[in-house]
């Protein structure tokens, strides 16, 4: 899959990337992923203090995709928050938040995911969810998601769909 895709787009540089690896966000990676960040997000949408306070919460999950030679190509995080919560952090209508964590105790909030613009759609984005969604699911019951609706679609839609 990863071979046929990086054939497809023989004009991008990635085809020298022979192995990606999705791994949890450390504060060496935190540079690359403010550049990230910063290039496909827009300037101070991640700073170096919410990247802290996501490694040194238990609460929280980031992981970056890096290639064989540790560049950081990408990278994603999320939070579990309690039901409740949801008003408050994603701004759902205090009625509705039954309808969208059920019983649920815990929700995962998937905030934030950005892939280097030189190596989307390589597949590196529905990596970065998946990983995410599994890692999350193992403490909360639902998951929620942040996206941007612009008339081209719904930013992460295509890479959630490719999640099995
Ligand atoms: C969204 C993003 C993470 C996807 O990463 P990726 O590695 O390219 O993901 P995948 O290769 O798994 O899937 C990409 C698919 O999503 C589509 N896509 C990317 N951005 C999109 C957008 N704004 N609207 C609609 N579809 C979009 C691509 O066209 C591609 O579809 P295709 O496979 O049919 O060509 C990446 O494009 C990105 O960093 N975008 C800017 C930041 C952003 O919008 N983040 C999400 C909000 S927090």
């Amino acid at each position: 899959m990863m071979e046929k895709c990086i054939e497809e787009i023989s004009d991008k540089i990635l085809m020298e990337i022979k192995q990606i690896n999705i791994v949890q966000a450390e504060k060496q990676h935190f540079a690359k992923m403010i550049e990230v960040a910063n290039e496909q997000l827009g300037i101070d949408y991640v700073d170096k203090s919410t990247l802290e306070n996501l490694a040194a919460s238990p609460e929280k999950v980031a992981n970056v995709a890096v290639d064989e030679k540790e560049n950081v190509l990408g990278f994603s995080f999320g939070s579990l928050i309690t039901a409740a919560d949801l008003t408050k952090q994603l701004k759902i209508p205090r009625e509705k938040v039954k309808l969208v964590a059920g019983t649920a105790d815990k929700v995962g909030v998937f905030k934030t995911i950005a892939v280097k613009k030189e190596c989307t759609k390589l597949g590196i984005g529905s990596r970065l969810a998946k990983d995410l969604i599994t890692q999350m699911r193992d403490y909360a019951q639902v998951i929620c998601s942040v996206a941007w609706k612009t008339p081209v679609g719904i930013n992460i839609e295509k890479s959630y769909k490719k999640i099995n």
